[in-house]
């Protein structure tokens, strides 16, 4: 009996146009995927956490202030020439392990912010005919192994469109995707639906779906047989809901922590947990909270 070929993820899709109105003033001029936490800007977690899943095919959907993205994934020239006349070998090695070389990137604009559905779209021509993954930057998830890897996993054992979900307070619905699911007590299940920004009464469930997407190639077809969906904006999750049904759609629950670096609690947060995991900050910054808080 031949075996079927279960398909290689190879791309993954940054969709970082959105207006980052939660994080002003600071993203007046800069995407909110270029603010460091620590040391490292969010888009940078999400590539990295990609390239550790096996993807070398980066596709950054772009809008507004582009620029500062492109720049931090090109060679820097004067920097490393720089760094390497200064003999600032580990400095350098940081430098360019941001793009290592044999990762690509692509840019795509988003001529305006219609929608995280519509960003989608905006690469098919660059993803093509074949499942691709979705990072959302300002989702900055610590996981071991990483998120994406595990839900990769999944899908190498029964392949469709894979979801990442959590368990929210019921209280926060109305801030995610809400799915509902065949077979609560398995860890990746088929999805019966899936609902935007559900308020608490009307959820189906207190599954969250989290910024990290394995999208089956209709899902381009699928978002744009949807009118505009909650905020008059073009949904990823109405794309979604127009796949059940016709096509395999699962929920993995993964392990790892998901920082809402889009809000500001979230993102400090992240700021305080990767400080205090990082062994050339830790300790400074635990007696600083020591003292802060009188301890
Ligand atoms: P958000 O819902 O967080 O929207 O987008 P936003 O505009 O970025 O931020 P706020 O709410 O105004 O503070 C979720 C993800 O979808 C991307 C965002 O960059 C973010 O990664 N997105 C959203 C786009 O790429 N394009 C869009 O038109 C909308």
């Amino acid at each position: 009996m031949s075996k079927t070929l279960i398909p290689k993820i190879t791309k993954a899709v940054f969709p970082v146009g959105g207006m980052g109105t939660r994080f002003l003033p600071a993203t007046k001029a800069i995407p909110k995927e270029m603010l460091p936490v620590v040391d490292k800007p969010l888009i940078q977690y999400a590539v990295e956490e990609a390239y550790a899943a096996g993807i070398r095919q980066m596709i950054f959907v772009t809008g507004r202030h582009k620029r500062s993205i492109e720049d931090h994934f090109d060679t820097a020239y004067e920097l490393e020439a720089e760094l390497e006349g200064a003999h600032k070998q580990s400095l350098l090695d940081v430098v360019r392990s941001i793009k290592p070389e044999d990762m690509d990137c692509i840019f795509v604009r988003q001529p305006r912010a219609l929608g995280l559905g519509h960003a989608v779209l905006c690469a098919e021509n660059l993803v093509g005919n074949e499942p691709f993954a979705v990072l959302l930057a300002d989702d900055l998830m610590v996981g071991s192994p990483p998120v994406l890897k595990q839900m990769i996993q999944s899908f190498s054992t029964a392949p469709g469109t894979v979801l990442a979900v959590q368990d929210v307070p019921r209280e926060h619905t109305s801030r995610y995707g809400i799915v509902s699911v065949n077979n609560d007590q398995r860890s990746y299940a088929a999805v019966d639906a899936i609902v935007e920004k559900p308020a608490p009464q009307d959820a189906p469930s207190t599954l969250g779906v989290a910024g990290r997407y394995i999208l089956s190639p209709s899902i381009f077809q699928s978002i744009r047989a949807q009118p505009r969906g909650v905020g008059g904006e073009i949904q990823l999750t109405d794309g979604i809901a127009g796949l059940i049904g016709h096509e395999p759609v699962y929920s993995l629950r993964y392990a790892g922590t998901r920082y809402d670096c889009g809000s500001k609690e979230g993102f400090l947060q992240a700021t305080i947990d990767l400080a205090l995991a990082n062994p050339e900050l830790a300790e400074t910054v635990k007696s600083h909270m020591r003292a802060v808080l009188g301890l």
